[in-house]
């Protein structure tokens, strides 16, 4: 084999070749890795081009220095292709080894400096609690290099015979100097590049208070048809935003329905199908459980439709009015179903609010307020970071920091802040007071008149701001709580600009009192809730959310009193389903006037908050959980058990209480998937009946990975062993190898039972 030997004659052709063989090798190699870190549930959207191309001239003076190791002289004979391009592929992967683990260091710093500080801002310390350990970050980096040793061959061997062909005669390596010079000018490169902002990092700009308020379609019928599906929204000036939305906004439409009356909403999945199941909760709402969107119970498969029923009856009378919502609850995916559009509101009205004659019609105005992060293409892919996604831009109703021409009077504004992770603190930069008179669940016993209000995600306040006096003037609805700074733009929320003219106001003035607190009887039990940080998961009571675990079975119609505590160092949105609580005391102090009944409560890290909840109307499973959407996702979250009222005793879980065989699925097997792939995962369950068969799917991140049956089995436990289909095993390696833990759901189906057992497939 001659033609790659070293000559050093030739032209700058050489040279140029090298170049270029490094180029492909350097871009080649990391569009590799890009395709295998690909997360399958993260919504594509257009490629973030200039990180790639960044990160693809970074690694540029590693491929050179690998391509000039492959080809360098050999004293004997010149290396043939193969052998050239083994060397070139090793050196590469040596090299890359350290650099991967180091770039996997920083993008985990990042993900969270980058979301939650923004350009400028300081990662706020809470945020560093989530390290990823030198170790795992090493292995990582190995596997990433090893992963890349295939392609890094291939893609030398085609460089290679390419050049051989091209450059018969050329010098392969150059000389010395040349390649000194090669060496310096690419590594001036990769610096440049190296300190070049991403995009991605900041969405696009656009003018703020250009845009007006979007008021979403307000629907009242009682029988209301939502299509979930793909819609293209135009939220930043230029390309139109791809969400998934009910009825073609965001948000969705707006339900407006007098309580005590029943309203059914059909809602139809026409989502991509690779979205799943789909499972629409009506927060704030009293439903019977099949109704109530479960996470994993009573779902819309893609292409289903499901009608939900929502009584609005509590003990009897009708559900007080309050500013409610609906949004997607699956589990898992609920804080990328949000966070693509799942979202509207559902505001109850009644008599009794009919009666205080506050603003109505156009002067009650619905503001429901989120942010998002946007890409260069105007999209806003989502990836899952456990301690929760943030965004740069707040969006009110869907438009980002919208104008509103309002008049000189009263206005009442239903403020919602349904943000993913990010707290609102709003206030008027005029600094005019904001009267309170309502929460989650509708009017408070008197107005509150505050500064500022607080609002974590999931949380409202219905509000009333008087623009009387202040003719010609613009107000802007800021944010105190901003996460970028002080005149960032996620400091400023919208824009009032009150009109010259002068209005009649035909709205009464807020009254001194509003609607008592409804009555709760004595507590029968006190249950403390921890929302908790356990074993590097977000947990209730140190346990991951697990569908067929029951945490507490309250009795209708008695009160009982629950401790939420939050022992660790992030804001958690405690939210439970069913009942709205009282507050009892937040802290051992008397509960504010502001917020005395509701169904979201934020606890501050190192806090107490106790409630009384009185149980009623609905026996079933129903939900309790963070509603920071991905503390959700990763496991904060259980479920209560409603029990009648005529029971004096608690019954068995499941099963008959003479029946003794156990239902439980048993893990036997490894969780670690090198095992699982090799010899797939054993378990233990149940037959419940003579002659059953037993069908199980393994699934993960709600794609099926393998499955197994097993027919006329006799009654009792059995050992059953399922393995990885392949496209399970295509699935599972690159989930695998970018979240380390993977939440897997084993659904086992024996003789018309289903049980599933969750766990988790490390590494
Ligand atoms: Cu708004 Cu269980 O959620
Ligand atoms: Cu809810
Ligand atoms: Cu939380």
């Amino acid at each position: 084999m001659q033609g790659l030997r070293g000559r050093t004659e030739a032209g700058w052709s050489g040279e140029a070749a090298i170049y270029l063989f490094a180029a492909l090798l350097a871009f080649g190699t990391l569009a590799w890795m890009e395709a295998l870190h690909a997360n399958v549930l993260v919504v594509e959207s257009a490629a973030d081009s200039s990180h790639f191309v960044r990160d693809g001239l970074m690694l540029l003076p590693l491929a050179l220095a690998a391509t000039l190791w492959g080809l360098r002289p050999h004293r004997r004979r010149g290396p043939g292709l193969p052998r050239a391009a083994a060397a070139t592929a090793t050196a590469f992967a040596g090299l890359l080894t350290p650099a991967a683990a180091a770039h996997i260091a920083l993008h985990n710093a990042d993900e969270t400096a980058v979301a939650h500080a923004g350009p400028g801002g300081a990662i706020a310390p809470e945020l560093a609690e989530e390290s990823h350990g030198l170790a795992s970050t090493l292995l990582h980096g190995v596997t990433d290099a090893m992963l890349a040793l295939p392609v890094a061959f291939l893609l030398s061997l085609a460089a290679l015979a390419l050049l051989r062909r091209r450059h018969e005669r050329a010098a392969l390596p150059a000389a010395p100097r040349r390649r000194l010079l090669l060496t310096a000018s690419t590594l001036v490169v990769a610096g440049a590049a190296a300190v070049v902002p991403v995009s991605g990092a900041v969405s696009p700009d656009y003018p703020k208070f250009a845009a007006p308020l979007f008021i979403p379609p307000v629907l009242t019928g009682q029988n209301i048809d939502l299509t979930m599906a793909e819609t293209q929204q135009q939220i930043l000036p230029g390309e139109t935003t791809k969400m998934w939305t009910y009825n073609g906004s965001f948000p969705g439409p707006t339900i407006r329905r007098p309580t005590g009356v029943p309203t059914n909403v059909t809602i139809t999945n026409n989502l991509p199908e690779s979205a799943g199941s789909m499972s629409t909760h009506h927060h704030g709402a009293q439903t019977t459980e099949d109704s109530d969107g479960q996470p994993s119970d009573y779902l819309i498969p893609p292409g289903a439709s499901k009608t939900y029923t929502y009584p609005a009856v509590d003990s009897g009378g009708a559900e007080r009015a309050a500013p409610q919502w609906y949004h997607d609850h699956r589990d898992m995916v609920t804080g990328r179903n949000v966070w693509m559009g799942l979202a509207g509101m559902f505001i109850y009205d009644d008599p009794f609010e009919e009666s205080l004659n506050l603003p109505k019609g156009e002067y009650d105005v619905p503001l429901m307020v989120a942010d998002r992060q946007f890409d260069a293409g105007n999209q806003i892919p989502y990836t899952f970071l456990e301690n929760g996604v943030f965004g740069d831009v707040i969006l009110v109703n869907g438009v980002p920091q919208p104008f509103h021409d309002v008049g000189a009077r009263r206005y009442r504004f239903r403020l919602y802040n349904i943000s993913n992770k990010r707290d609102l603190r709003f206030r008027l930069s005029n600094g005019q007071s904001i009267t309170q008179i309502g929460t989650d669940s509708g009017l408070l016993p008197e107005p509150v008149s505050r500064d500022s209000i607080l609002l974590g995600p999931a949380e409202r306040a219905d509000v009333v701001i008087d623009f009387a006096g202040h003719r010609g003037e613009t107000i802007v609805l800021e944010n105190a709580d901003a996460a970028f700074g002080p005149g960032e733009r996620d400091a400023e929320v919208m824009q009032f600009r009150v009109s010259n003219e002068e209005v009649t106001d035909t709205s009464s003035p807020v009254p001194a009192a509003l609607r008592p607190l409804p009555p709760t009887g004595p507590p029968v039990v006190t249950r403390t809730w921890n929302f908790d940080r356990t074993d590097q998961k977000w947990t209730i009571n140190g346990k991951s959310f697990d569908p067929n675990r029951v945490d507490a079975q309250p009795t209708l119609g008695t009160t009982e009193r629950w401790v939420f505590r939050n022992p660790t160092s992030q804001p958690h949105q405690v939210h439970v389903h069913l009942n709205d609580q009282k507050l009892v005391s937040r802290n051992g102090q008397p509960p504010p006037a502001y917020e005395r009944l509701k169904e979201v409560w934020h606890v501050d890290p190192g806090e107490e908050v106790v409630v009384d909840i009185p149980f009623s109307d609905y026996t079933g499973k129903f939900v309790i959980h963070c509603h920071v959407l991905e503390h959700e996702d990763d496991g904060m979250m259980t479920q209560f058990r409603t029990l009648p009222a005529s029971r004096h005793h608690s019954p068995p879980p499941s099963g008959s209480a003479k029946d003794t065989l156990s239902r439980k699925i048993r893990i036997l097997s490894s969780k670690r998937l090198r095992r699982i792939l090799r010899r797939g995962l054993r378990f233990e369950a149940a037959a419940p009946v003579n002659g059953a068969t037993l069908r199980a799917t393994m699934k993960v991140r709600g794609r099926t990975v393998g499955s197994v049956r097993r027919t006329r089995l006799s009654r009792g436990r059995v050992k059953v062993t399922l393995r990885v289909s392949r496209r399970g095993r295509a699935r599972l390696r690159p989930l695998v190898r970018k979240r380390r833990r993977l939440r897997t759901v084993l659904k086992v189906r024996a003789g018309g039972e289903t049980r599933r057992a969750r766990f988790t497939i490390r590494r």
